[in-house]
């Protein structure tokens, strides 16, 4: 009973602290939780491609040292290399597991690893896995990072940075950290998870729409989220990759994607080179009127005006976000509260995600709700 007791201890007390999390599921809701930017997940047409494919194996059977291994694996790399300009690209299987394979292998002892304070949890459990030291910078502050850099120890230095912030929606100033990461010799490391898709000339993302994709050490990119599927990929040298394949842990020791989602993204991948622009150009358009009607209903105050799909309503507070979360479901709408320790304290929000397949009625019919609130 001791080990039962000590669960309810510290659920009860997370509880009081406004803090407990559960798993729902409410499709009667308008969303603006989802990560699915382009509206991918849902697609007909790569739905019903899907359906029709043969396939001869589910499971990937083992690790890709192992039995996991299997060439449309490689075929899925190359495309994905040439789709972002890369040298070469390796799978892993989230987001998460590739940050913590990509930091835990390069960062060893008497290195020294920089990351922007708004870094996302994967980087800060990679750190855990890592021998060398790592250290924070004010979110997008070039000044104090050139600060810590002027002091960094002999060994090799990293900086750790996402495109497109997740939680605040705003970019990384690609550019200077590229200049800045050369003129103290260390290698710029991008998470592009949320941007991936979504920007750049073929939606490569924001390192290819900047033209930096050779200044770049290592890019992640996810398939959660734009594309609509699941697993990441890293881009990178030849030689990153080898490295990684013999030292990236979530890599050596888990087993690999399974084959059909191996083939879901090889379409999906194919139908963003058709229909990427459309649905960029899509999105777009639920962005200009987000932006029009946070103007018309004067609620520039609380409502974040960044140039992407992820949007915020700062309400500080873990309770006063969860009231206002509870508010706008009893309204028809699903937002979800961002809470400390997610966030730093004071700096709560609900989290509204546009996508392309949204109604634009509905965007409207949120900001009127959110503007009654405020106003009562
Ligand atoms: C910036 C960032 N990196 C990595 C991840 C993890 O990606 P995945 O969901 O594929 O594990 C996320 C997802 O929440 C993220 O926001």
């Amino acid at each position: 009973m001791k080990h039962e007791e000590r669960l309810q201890e510290r659920l009860a007390a997370y509880a009081k602290r406004g803090m407990q999390r559960s798993l729902r599921h409410r499709p009667e809701l308008i969303s603006f939780s989802s990560n699915d930017y382009l509206g991918l997940a849902r697609n007909r047409e790569l739905l019903l491609q899907l359906g029709q494919e043969k396939y001869e194996q589910m499971g990937a059977t083992g690790s890709r040292l192992l039995s996991g291994h299997h060439p449309a694996m490689l075929e899925l790399e190359q495309q994905l290399a040439q789709f972002h300009e890369a040298e070469t690209a390796l799978l892993f299987n989230t987001g998460y597991l590739g940050n913590l394979g990509l930091v835990s292998a390069l960062l060893q002892r008497g290195d020294t690893l920089y990351y922007d304070a708004l870094a996302h949890a994967s980087l800060h459990d990679a750190l855990k896995l890592a021998k060398g030291q790592a250290f924070a910078f004010a979110h997008n502050d070039l000044q104090d990072l050139e600060r810590q850099l002027a002091l960094a120890p002999k060994g090799l230095r990293y900086i750790w940075v996402e495109s497109l912030y997740s939680m605040d929606g705003d970019r990384a100033p690609l550019g200077a950290l590229a200049d800045l990461a050369e003129r103290y010799g260390a290698a710029l490391l991008v998470d592009e998870a949320h941007a991936t898709a979504c920007f750049g000339p073929n939606g490569g993302g924001l390192v290819q729409e900047l033209g930096l994709s050779q200044r770049i050490f290592a890019r992640l990119h996810t398939f959660g989220k734009a594309v609509g599927s699941h697993g990441a990929v890293i881009l990178g040298s030849s030689t990153l990759r080898q490295y990684l394949i013999n030292f990236a842990r979530p890599l050596i020791y888990s087993t690999a994607m399974s084959l059909p989602q191996i083939g879901h993204l090889r379409l999906v991948y194919r139908y963003l080179e058709r229909e990427g622009a459309r649905l960029r150009a899509e999105l777009q358009q639920r962005l200009a009127h987000y932006l029009a009607l946070r103007e018309k209903l004067a609620l520039s105050t609380i409502l974040t005006a960044n140039q992407g799909p992820i949007q915020a309503i700062f309400w500080p507070g873990n309770r006063e976000v969860l009231a206002l979360s509870e508010h706008l479901e009893g309204q028809g709408f699903d937002l979800r509260p961002i809470r400390y320790p997610t966030v730093p304290r004071g700096q709560e929000r609900l989290r509204i995600c546009l996508r392309a397949d949204m109604d634009l009625g509905d965007i409207s019919a949120l900001l009127e709700a959110l503007g009654a609130y405020v106003g009562r």
